[in-house]
C-alpha cells in the first residue's frame, strides 16, 4: 500500500507543467553498423506524416520532429573495423546517408541529432549525474550473457541453445549471444515497477494495444535492476561515465537521452517542449521505450512520453530483411522504381502497425499504378484535357447546373456524400496514424468522382457543339476538380510532394491547404489553371529484369523467331529485286 503510494507521489510529482502548444514526436535513433533500408525509412515516414497531419489541422501548435543516428557501442566498434575505417569516419559516412535518404523522403526533421555531439555527451552526462545523485545507481559485480547485435543482456528465458554447436541466440532477434562477466554500474530498475506499469495503463498510452499488452505481460514478472556501464577497455567507443573513466555509458540509456538533448536538457528551455507527444519506434525496441525509458525518466525527475507509438516491421517476399538473405531493400533503388512518393505511399498504404506488412514488388506495382496513376493522375489530366478545357481554367460552378446534376444523377449524390464524409473520417484515421484507412476513404472519394465524370459525360458537351451546353461543361469540370483539390489537401501528409504538385496545378493558394479549407467548398471565380503538366505520376512499366523467368524466356523465343522470319523476307525482297534486274 505504502509502495503504492509512495509510486503515485513520484508519478504525480513527475509530472510538472506542460505545455499543451507543444507538440514533440519523435523517431527512434538509427544504428549507423548498415545503410537505412525501407524498414528505418517506414519509421521516419510515420513519424512524419503525422507531423505534417498535426501541422496542417493544428496550425497554431508547435510541432516538432526529430530524428538522427545513435553511434556508440560495440556493434559500430565492430562494423567500423570489418570496413577498416576509423570509427568516427564511419559513423560520419553512414550518418551522412541517412540524413541524405530522409531529405530525399520528404522528412521534415527540425533536428538531427548523432550520439557523438558535444550538446548529446553533455546531456549524458548530467543525466548520468542525477540518477546517481537520487541513489539510483550503485556499483556491483555482474555477469550475464550479452548480445552484441541487440546491445543487451539476455536472461535465460530470452535464449535459445543450439545443442549441437552449444551456442546461444536470442530469442527474439536470432543472434548469438557471449558470455561476459565485469564490475558494471546498475540501475535501481526494479524499484521502478509499479510506477512503470501505472504509466503504462493509463489511455491510449501504448497504441496499437496489442503492444500495451507485451508490456504489461513483462511487467507482471519481478524486473531485474539492469547494467547501465560496461567497462572502457571492452567498450571504448562510448560516453565515459562521469567521474570514473575506467566504465562507459550503456549504450541504450546513451541512446535513450537524445530525446532529452535534442530539445536543450539540460538547459531548463527543454521544458517547453518535455515530454513527447509521440515517439515512434519499432516492435524489436518496446521493451527499451516501454520500460527502461519511463523508469529512467521518473528516476531523473522527469515526465516520460505521453504517448508510444508501436509499428511492426516491413518482410519482403514474406521474408525477414537481412543482408545474409540479400533481400534487403534500399530505399534509394526502390524510389527509382516507384519514385519517393510513391514509395512513401505505399508504406503508409500498405503497412498497418499491429501486424508485420510484406513488401512485394507485384503488389507495390499493382498499388500506385491503380490508386495514383489510374485513379488520382487520369482524373486529374481529364479534367485539364485541352479538348475539355481549351481555356485551362478551374472554372466556378453554376448553381442551377450542380443542383440539376445532384437531381439527375445518381453518380454526383454519391460523389457528394463521399466528399462530405472524407474530412471527418480522415480526421478521425489521421489521429490514429492509421494511414492506410485514410488511404482507403481517399481513393473511395477518387473512385466516386471518377464515376462521376463518365455518368455526366463532358465529352458530349465540349465547347464549339454549343454554346448553352458551356455552362454544364464548366459545372462538371469545377465538381470534378473541387474533389481533386480537397483530396489533394487530404494526401498532403502522407505525399507531400505530389499532393503539393497537384494542388500547385489546380493555384490553390498556400494558406488553402490547410485543413479547415476542407469544409469550404468550390471557388466562386474562375481561375487559370498552373502551366505545368498535369501528369502528376508516371504509370510504371514493369521493367524486363523484374519479369519472372518464363515471361522472359518465352519473349526471347519470340522475338528470335520474328527476326529469323524478318531476315527471311529480306532475302526474298533481294531475290526477287535482282530477278526483275
Ligand atoms: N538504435 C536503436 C534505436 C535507439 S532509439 C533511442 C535501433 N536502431 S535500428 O537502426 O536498429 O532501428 C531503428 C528503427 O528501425 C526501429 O524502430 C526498428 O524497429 C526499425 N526497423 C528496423 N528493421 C525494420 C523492418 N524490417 N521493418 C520495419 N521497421 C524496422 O534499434
Amino acid at each position: 500500500m505504502l509502495i503504492m503510494l509512495i509510486s503515485k507521489i513520484r508519478y504525480i510529482h513527475a509530472l510538472g507543467v506542460r505545455c499543451s502548444s507543444s507538440h514533440y514526436v519523435t523517431t527512434p535513433i538509427f544504428y549507423v553498423n548498415a545503410a537505412p533500408h525501407i524498414g528505418h525509412l517506414y519509421s521516419a515516414v510515420i513519424a512524419d506524416a503525422h507531423c505534417r497531419y498535426q501541422r496542417l489541422r493544428y496550425p497554431d501548435r508547435n510541432v516538432r520532429l526529430c530524428t538522427g543516428t545513435d553511434e556508440h557501442g560495440t556493434k559500430i566498434q565492430q562494423a567500423a573495423a570489418g570496413h577498416k575505417i576509423p570509427v568516427a569516419q564511419y559513423c560520419d559516412e553512414i550518418s551522412a546517408r541517412y540524413r541524405d535518404v530522409f531529405k530525399a523522403a520528404g522528412i521534415a526533421n527540425d533536428d538531427f541529432i548523432r550520439t557523438t555531439e558535444k550538446r548529446h555527451k553533455e546531456a549524458v552526462a548530467h543525466f548520468w549525474q542525477t540518477l546517481q545523485s537520487r541513489g539510483h545507481i550503485y556499483s556491483a559485480a555482474y555477469s550475464g550473457w550479452y548480445c552484441v547485435s541487440d546491445e543487451t543482456f539476455l536472461t535465460d528465458s530470452q535464449l535459445r541453445l543450439d545443442e549441437e554447436s552449444g551456442t546461444r541466440f536470442s530469442l527474439e532477434s536470432g543472434h548469438p549471444v557471449e558470455w561476459t562477466e565485469e564490475t558494471n554500474y546498475m540501475f535501481r530498475l526494479s524499484q521502478f515497477q509499479d510506477d512503470v506499469r501505472h504509466w503504462v495503463k493509463q489511455e491510449a498510452r501504448i497504441r496499437p494495444a496489442k503492444f500495451e499488452k507485451i508490456l504489461l505481460d513483462t511487467l507482471s514478472e519481478p524486473l531485474p535492476d539492469v547494467s547501465v556501464s560496461r567497462p572502457s577497455n571492452r567498450v571504448h567507443w562510448a560516453i565515459p561515465v562521469p567521474n570514473d573513466d575506467s566504465q562507459t555509458v550503456y549504450v541504450w540509456l546513451d541512446a535513450l537521452i537524445n530525446y532529452l538533448s535534442s530539445v536543450g536538457y539540460p538547459n531548463e528551455k527543454y521544458l517547453k517542449q518535455w515530454p513527447p507527444a509521440q515517439q515512434v519506434i519499432g516492435k524489436d525496441i518496446l521493451k527499451f521505450h516501454g520500460i527502461y525509458w519511463p523508469a529512467f525518466l521518473l528516476a531523473a525527475g522527469l515526465e516520460p512520453p505521453q504517448q508510444l507509438y508501436v509499428h511492426s516491421h516491413w518482410t519482403v517476399d514474406g521474408q525477414k530483411m537481412s543482408k545474409s538473405k540479400h533481400n534487403v531493400v534500399d530505399p534509394v533503388q526502390a524510389a527509382e522504381q516507384y519514385t519517393m512518393e510513391g514509395l512513401r505511399y505505399f508504406l503508409l498504404r500498405e503497412g498497418v502497425a499491429h501486424s508485420d506488412g510484406n513488401f512485394s514488388h507485384v503488389k507495390a506495382l499493382r498499388i500506385l499504378n491503380s490508386e495514383l496513376a489510374d485513379t488520382l493522375g487520369n482524373l486529374l489530366s481529364r479534367a485539364c484535357a485541352k479538348s475539355l478545357n481549351p481555356q485551362q481554367i478551374y472554372p466556378a460552378p453554376h448553381a442551377e447546373e450542380s443542383s440539376a446534376l445532384l437531381k439527375e444523377l445518381d453518380a454526383a449524390k454519391r460523389m457528394q456524400e463521399s466528399l462530405l464524409q472524407m474530412a471527418a473520417r480522415c480526421e478521425q484515421h489521421y489521429e490514429c496514424n492509421h494511414f492506410h484507412l485514410v488511404a482507403d476513404t481517399v481513393i473511395a472519394t477518387l473512385h466516386a468522382t471518377n464515376n462521376f465524370f463518365e455518368c455526366a459525360k463532358p465529352w458530349e458537351l465540349k465547347a464549339g457543339a454549343s454554346a448553352a451546353n458551356a455552362p454544364r461543361l464548366e459545372t462538371i469540370i469545377a465538381m470534378t476538380m473541387d474533389a481533386l483539390r480537397l483530396c489533394g489537401i487530404v494526401l498532403q501528409p502522407m505525399m507531400p510532394q505530389l499532393a503539393g504538385r497537384l494542388l500547385d496545378k489546380l493555384r490553390v493558394p498556400g494558406e488553402q491547404r490547410q485543413w479547415k479549407y476542407l469544409a469550404s467548398h468550390v471557388a466562386s471565380n474562375s481561375r487559370p489553371l498552373d502551366a505545368q503538366s498535369a501528369l502528376l505520376f508516371q504509370r510504371i512499366v514493369e521493367q524486363q529484369d523484374n519479369k519472372p523467368a518464363p515471361e522472359k524466356e518465352k519473349e526471347k523465343t519470340e522475338s528470335k523467331r520474328s527476326k529469323a522470319k524478318k531476315q527471311k523476307e529480306l532475302k526474298k525482297n533481294k531475290q526477287a529485286s535482282s530477278s526483275s534486274t
